[in-house]
């Protein structure tokens, strides 16, 4: 099977949105009411452009650095012209102050209001990623039972925000392409790559340097579901290239 790796665009916003839909179907059930009407879909489409269009507005053309710029990628089947994968990262290319709580950051994914979101949900699954973010990237580190709303300011970093893999073709490599970017960039710039790893993620991750930082569980059950969604934090330092 051949694939191509290249930069989203507006275009494939709906196929990138779907494939990581089915590829972290877990997830997907925790923070939406699923399935997703056909109408549903179209206005979760619709934001992710509009948020795309804004983050591309925000760095073109201002004539300077941007202090962080996000990049996305699709891996596209060539036999088919399916979209099989996608990654999204967000390089931040200076330290980053931080100005909100975490209940603030989790409260800002709430707005503007979508339809299917389990809303108590997705608050406490983003209160976790924020917990896990403060207690690996933090500037200073955070010391054991320290209020993570004193932290300040946050590592400059490579950021996976999303990996996924369409369940059908797992297993053949397109994970490992689409996280080289990352790596590379990571390397080239001397900055460390941070992410919050689900469970099947880890093996790809352990593989390619990534350390445990800390792992944060929430429970499901409260929302009508079973069992508990895990993530880890896992930080790799940059390679120094000679
Ligand atoms: C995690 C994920 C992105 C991996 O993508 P993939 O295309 O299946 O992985 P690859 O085929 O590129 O595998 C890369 C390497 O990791 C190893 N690997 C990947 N998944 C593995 C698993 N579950 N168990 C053991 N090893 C695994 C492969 O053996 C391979 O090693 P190699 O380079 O020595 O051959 C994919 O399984 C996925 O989308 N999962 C659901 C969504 C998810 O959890 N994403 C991670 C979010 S943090």
């Amino acid at each position: 099977m051949a694939i191509t790796i290249s930069p989203v665009r507006i275009a494939d916003v709906r196929g990138s949105f779907d494939v990581t839909a089915r590829a972290l179907a877990r997830t997907s059930e925790v923070i939406y009411e699923m399935p997703l009407t056909e109408e549903a879909r179209d206005i979760h489409v619709a934001h992710r452009t509009k948020k795309m269009l804004a983050a591309e507005a925000a760095t073109a053309n201002r004539g300077e650095e941007p202090t962080e710029k996000a990049f996305s990628f699709k891996a596209v089947d060539t036999a088919t012209g399916e979209i099989v994968g996608v990654s999204r990262w967000t390089i931040y290319y200076q330290d980053e102050p931080v100005t909100k709580t975490i209940e603030e950051e989790a409260m800002s994914f709430l707005t503007p209001a979508l339809p299917q979101v389990r809303t108590k949900a997705l608050y406490a699954f983003r209160m976790c990623l924020e917990r896990i973010g403060r207690k690996s990237v933090a500037l200073p580190p955070v010391k054991e039972g320290e209020d993570l709303n004193s932290v300040k300011m946050l590592s400059k970093r490579v950021y996976l925000d999303v990996l996924a893999v369409d369940p059908s073709h797992q297993g053949q490599g397109i994970g490992k392409a689409l996280l080289q970017w990352g790596l590379d960039e990571a390397d080239r710039l001397g900055l460390v790559t941070f992410l919050e790893s689900t469970n099947q993620g880890r093996p790809l991750y352990d593989k390619y340097d990534f350390e445990p930082t800390t792992s944060d569980t929430l429970d499901v059950t409260p929302f009508g579901l079973d069992g508990v969604l895990t993530h880890t934090g896992m930080v790799r330092q940059p390679k120094i290239k000679n």
